[in-house]
């Protein structure tokens, strides 16, 4: 990797659902490229292709064709098993349902990447505590998802993202479930990570109110991205 390469690089990505007549093209071909340290808001209309961008991205799902190279490693090219290496260590994956194991408590909930990872138990309780202590959960490491309100699970649900100490976070539509209250909350808890970790930011939202706190927007139209700019970030 030179230092001028972008930490992500999407070139002539398509996906295509089905088969034969019934194939349908969810991307079109997209270019995109991301640098180490950005925070940016994806916005377009339902069924643009946001999602499937987003899961192409964490390494979720595989392009149909076209190029994925995160830290100049081509993405397209590796097994499963180096794309789940790349995933554990690098990104970090928050979605608008939480996604939480329900009958576990949140410092489970939080240590479970750290045991995909074969980390033992004294160091996974340590870095989840400290991880729900950063999203302001601290005393709550006991309560089982259906005992915190839907701002909390999503509070745990980045405690989990981040605490592998990812690279990027890619979230879609983090806020979509919950009220603006609790989506400011969220945004700006979002907007620490990226200002104060470095962390790289990728988010789908629908809201304004919510993309501005990023300093890219990229809206995308029928599986193609429609525009791209830059703004000054929320006051
Ligand atoms: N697993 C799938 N099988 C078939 N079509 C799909 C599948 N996932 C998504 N699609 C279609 O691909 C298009 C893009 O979907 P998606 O990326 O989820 O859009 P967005 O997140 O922007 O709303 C939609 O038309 C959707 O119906
Ligand atoms: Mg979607």
């Amino acid at each position: 990797m030179t230092a001028a390469s972008p930490l992500i690089r999407l070139a002539g990505i398509t996906r295509t659902y089905g088969a034969g007549a019934a194939a349908f093209q969810a991307l079109n071909g997209i270019d995109l490229e991301i640098d180490e340290g950005e925070f940016v808001a994806v916005m377009g209309p339902s069924g643009s292709g946001k999602s499937t961008v987003m899961n192409i991205l964490g390494c979720l799902d595989s392009p149909t064709a076209g190029s994925y190279t995160f830290q100049g490693a081509h993405v397209e090219s590796m097994t499963r098993d180096q794309r789940a290496l790349l995933r554990r260590h690098f990104l970090g994956f928050v979605f608008q349902g939480f996604n939480l194991l329900s009958r576990t408590t949140a410092l489970e909930n939080v240590e479970l990447p750290l045991i995909y990872r074969g980390e033992p138990a004294t160091s996974r309780h340590a870095a989840a505590r400290a991880a729900l202590q950063q999203v302001g959960l601290a005393g709550w490491e006991d309560h089982a998802p259906n005992e915190l309100s839907g701002g909390q699970q999503q509070r745990v649900a980045i405690a989990r993202a981040i605490v592998t100490d990812p690279k990027v976070l890619l979230a879609d539509e983090p806020t979509g479930n919950l009220d603006t209250h609790n989506s400011c909350e969220i945004m700006e808890l979002i907007s620490g990570l990226n200002r104060d970790r470095g962390i790289t930011v990728l988010m789908v939202t629908h809201e304004p109110d919510m993309a501005a706190y990023a300093r890219r927007v990229v809206r995308f139209k029928d599986g193609r991205v429609d525009s791209d700019h830059r703004q000054e970030e929320r006051a």
